[in-house]
């Protein structure tokens, strides 16, 4: 399996978003934990969750829990796997998403999250998205302090444009190691951010990498350069979007979702698949 870095640690050069096992249309939880078995026996090594990853008020976490017990139940070493979970994004219950970048809220959000996962540090811990009422510094200081305190090992963004990267660079005193924001075939606009992460070397993890959760099946539909390419490879242009994301610097780490194994173990295969330069010039023009 290739890996690629998140600071100083080798990951999977794909890794495992978990956001369809715990939103909307979720499967059950057997499916789930078979889905992160799948993804763990296929070699990933990273694993995307948030605290927000739920439907209903009480169940804030759902994600996080999930996760935990995937890799409790796997039965392999899963000391190599880094989970990377998220804090400032809320699901009030009513289907809507809210945010609270406070202070209060992130350090209390920490607490609740180690617990869930089960860990004395987490792996990577991502501001989720930036709080208009709180300045930024104030959000990504909270960041600082709990590296400082042990109880994060690494300090993400998500969500942040190219003045929020390099201010939450200098925040954190040059301990920036990710930045996790939107990119696929539909959605290129945070080329600037990825540019920027490859220039400082700081990994780049797209989310919604296949287009998001309603549309990753269309892909090819929607992207007949995809779909072409897909064909002459034999392969899914699920695929084909997730090497040509690879092939964009070797900081980014797609972060695709599933919530079943086949999805996955598709999706993971993107590491193997070689594009060549004409290839990702018509993708990269399409
Ligand atoms: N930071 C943020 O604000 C933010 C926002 C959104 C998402 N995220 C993160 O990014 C991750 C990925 O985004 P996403 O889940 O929204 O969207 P996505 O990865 O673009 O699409 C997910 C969907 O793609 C399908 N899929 C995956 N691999 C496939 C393949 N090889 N062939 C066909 N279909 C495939 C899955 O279907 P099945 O469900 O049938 O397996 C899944 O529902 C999330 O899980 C989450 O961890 C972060």
């Amino acid at each position: 399996m290739e890996t690629r870095r998140i600071g100083d640690i080798p990951v999977s050069a794909i890794g495992l978003g978990g956001m369809p096992m715990s939103i909307e249309g979720r499967p059950d939880e057997e499916r789930s934990v078979r889905t992160i078995h799948a993804a763990l026996d296929a070699g990933i090594t990273l694993i995307d969750t948030a605290d927000s990853y739920h439907i209903h008020a009480d169940e804030v976490g759902h994600n996080e829990s999930l996760i935990a017990e995937g890799l409790r139940s796997w039965g392999g070493d899963t000391s190599g796997v880094l989970v990377a979970t998220k804090g400032g994004h809320l699901r009030p219950g009513d289907g809507s998403w809210t945010v609270d970048g406070s202070a209060a809220h992130l350090r209390k959000a920490v607490e609740d999250s180690l617990q869930r996962l089960g860990v004395e540090a987490i792996g990577l811990y991502q501001y989720h998205r930036p709080d208009n009422r709180v300045p930024y510094a104030e959000s990504v200081g909270v960041l600082g302090e709990l590296l400082d305190a042990g109880k994060i090992r690494m300090a993400g963004i998500s969500n942040a444009n190219p003045d929020q990267i390099r201010e939450a660079q200098d925040v954190l005193g040059g301990r920036l190691v990710s930045v996790q924001n939107q990119y696929s075939p539909a959605f290129r606009s945070s080329q600037p951010e990825l540019d920027l992460c490859a220039e400082l070397g700081i990994a780049f993890l797209p989310w919604s990498p296949l287009g998001g959760i309603g549309s990753a099946g269309s892909l090819g539909s929607r992207f007949d350069a995809f779909q072409r390419i897909a064909d002459l490879h034999h392969v899914s242009p699920q695929r084909v979007a997730l090497a040509w994301e690879l092939s964009q610097a070797p900081v980014v780490i797609p972060i695709p979702g599933a919530s079943r194994p086949q999805s996955i173990e598709d999706s993971v295969l993107a590491v193997d698949l070689q594009l060549g330069p004409e290839e990702l010039a018509e993708l990269d023009a399409s």
